[in-house]
């Protein structure tokens, strides 16, 4: 079970989400993402996007934070709550590729904060990925 975040908690993790933007390598859309990851261990991941020349093999930031997370304490994290932001002051929802990505290793119920037209937006994973992808095979 997952003891509920204080909203302090979500405060400062945004505020981890936003100095990793400044670490963004985004030559290419000059688009500077940050995201953080609390994990049910108490810590605080983060990560950035990292472009490349040949475009598509861009990662996001919530996919750095993720593979980041995991090098560094293992395949049985579980994610609490995710924080997105950017320095460009636009929105920017969590793509589709982190969604699923994500899905893998947060709870449902997960609170994700991003940046909306109207400010902060938070919308649980299940919400923002109703129908992920999940193997069962035979
Ligand atoms: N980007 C992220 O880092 N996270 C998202 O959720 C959406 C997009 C990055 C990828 C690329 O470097 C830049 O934003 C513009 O698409």
């Amino acid at each position: 079970m997952m003891t509920k975040l204080t909203e302090a908690a979500l405060e400062d993790l945004m505020k981890h989400a936003r100095t990793a933007a400044e670490h963004a390598y985004a030559p290419y859309s000059k688009f500077r993402v940050g995201a953080a990851l609390k994990l049910t261990n108490g810590e605080i991941v983060t990560g950035t996007n990292v472009e490349n020349v040949s475009f598509g093999l861009t990662i996001c930031a919530e996919r750095s934070a993720l593979v980041r997370a995991v090098s560094q304490f293992g395949p049985k994290i579980r994610i609490a709550a995710v924080a997105v932001a950017n320095l460009n002051g636009m929105p920017s929802a969590p793509c589709g590729a982190c969604r699923q990505m994500l899905a893998e290793f947060a709870e449902p119920k997960a609170p994700v904060m991003f940046p909306a037209a109207d400010g902060v937006r938070t919308m649980t994973l299940k919400e923002l990925l109703p129908e992920g992808f999940r193997l069962k095979l035979k």
